[in-house]
């Protein structure tokens, strides 16, 4: 399939890049480069000794859409582009639900023009909010507590519709758990810019000492060590999660859980990367982060039983991973 991976260039777009070209399917680009560079790309033809076919444009911009679709002959969508930080999206809300719903709903225009019908879409664990876990997909979305999360639960609703009203409109609404390490050669993974949100980010650069130690925020939720609880995923596997919900979809709506079923502590992930790296990690107990929940994780009975699909690395290898490209970064940066 020629398959459109809009935001592309980012960290889960461009392992789903590998994973698609590793299948055989041919991939556009197309990325704004607000949070990533081409280096991204360059680096996946080098892994895939494969062509992609990238565009320098911002999915909020219909007329470069559409010169796209008119150039190429689409079969199908993947729509990762967009805005991701939790804290700048309560200080911005507008760029935030510009970015992703107009992105999300210009998309949505071009592909029925155009008769394109398969459409991936990016969201979140988010959307369940703090409710008994496991997360399974029958569970109604909860009001998140900021407008990030929003954009993911009205971006559902969206092509939800959407689907209704079309009915050769086949969406796969992928609701990610907590995707981190990179691809085994070190040569793509999380790069985030500034100091870091989340927790794998943090941790690989207190590793490296960029960073003093890490903050846990709170070990008094009602958890294992009273740490938050999350269910990381290795991107590889989220990749081929997409590429399994691709070649699988079928007309109407489909939610799925991409997440390994699994709940890890901050301390339990902060111990499996010492293990795993032979190194410390310094960290200090503070107070809990507003709005975090305390436990994450996913039923993954619908992935496996409709895609046939399941996460398959281990937390040891999500932390050697995400180490080996933190640091192949850090040896570069010295050269
Ligand atoms: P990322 O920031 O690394 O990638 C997003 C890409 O989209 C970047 O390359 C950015 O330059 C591009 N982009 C943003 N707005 C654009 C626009 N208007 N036009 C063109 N390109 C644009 O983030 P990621 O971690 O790879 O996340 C990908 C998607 O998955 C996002 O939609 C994110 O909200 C969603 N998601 C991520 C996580 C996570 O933990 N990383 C969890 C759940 C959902
Ligand atoms: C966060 C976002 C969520 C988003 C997800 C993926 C918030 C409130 N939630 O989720 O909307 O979908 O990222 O981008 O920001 N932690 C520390 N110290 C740190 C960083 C994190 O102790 O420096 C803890 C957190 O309290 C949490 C766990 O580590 O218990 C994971 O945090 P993080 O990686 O930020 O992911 P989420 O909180 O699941």
């Amino acid at each position: 399939m020629n398959v459109l991976v809009t935001g592309g260039a980012g960290y889960i777009g461009i392992h789903t890049c590998v994973a698609l070209l590793e299948k055989g399917h041919t991939v556009i680009v197309a990325d704004n480069f607000c949070n990533s560079t081409v280096d991204s790309v360059n680096k996946a033809m080098e892994i895939t000794s494969k062509e992609i076919v990238f565009y320098h444009i911002d999915v909020t911009d219909e007329q470069a859409l559409e010169s796209i679709f008119s150039q190429h002959k689409i079969d199908g969508v993947i729509h990762f582009a967009g805005l991701k930080a939790v804290g700048e999206s309560i200080m911005l809300p507008l760029t935030y639900y510009f970015n992703n719903i107009v992105s999300t709903m210009l998309l949505a225009k071009v592909c029925l023009k155009h008769q394109v019908n398969r459409f991936i879409f990016s969201s979140s664990a988010t959307v369940y909010g703090e409710q008994k876990v496991p997360f399974i997909e029958t569970l109604e979305p909860l009001p998140t507590t900021n407008p990030y999360g929003e954009t993911k639960a009205m971006s559902e609703r969206i092509l939800t519709d959407i689907a209704k009203a079309n009915p050769t409109f086949s969406v796969s609404l992928l609701r990610y758990f907590n995707p981190i390490g990179a691809h085994p050669s070190g040569l793509i993974g999380e790069a985030p810019n500034g100091i870091p949100n989340n927790l794998m980010p943090y941790i690989t650069q207190v590793a490296s000492g960029k960073r003093e130690k890490l903050s846990v925020f709170g070990n008094d939720f009602f958890t294992v060590d009273g740490t938050g609880v999350r269910d990381y995923i290795h991107v590889m596997d989220l990749a081929e999660g997409h590429v399994a919900a691709l070649d699988n979809l079928t007309a109407g709506v489909h939610i799925y859980n991409l997440g390994t079923g699994q709940g890890t502590s901050v301390l339990q992930l902060i111990q499996a990367f010492e293990e795993a790296n032979r190194l410390e990690i310094p960290y200090e107990i503070v107070n809990r982060r507003p709005g975090d929940i305390s436990s994450s994780y996913a039923n993954v009975s619908k992935a496996k039983r409709e895609l046939s699909w399941t996460a398959k690395h281990d937390i040891t290898a999500m932390c050697r991973d995400a180490w080996r490209f933190e640091n192949n970064r850090e040896q570069i940066k010295i050269r």
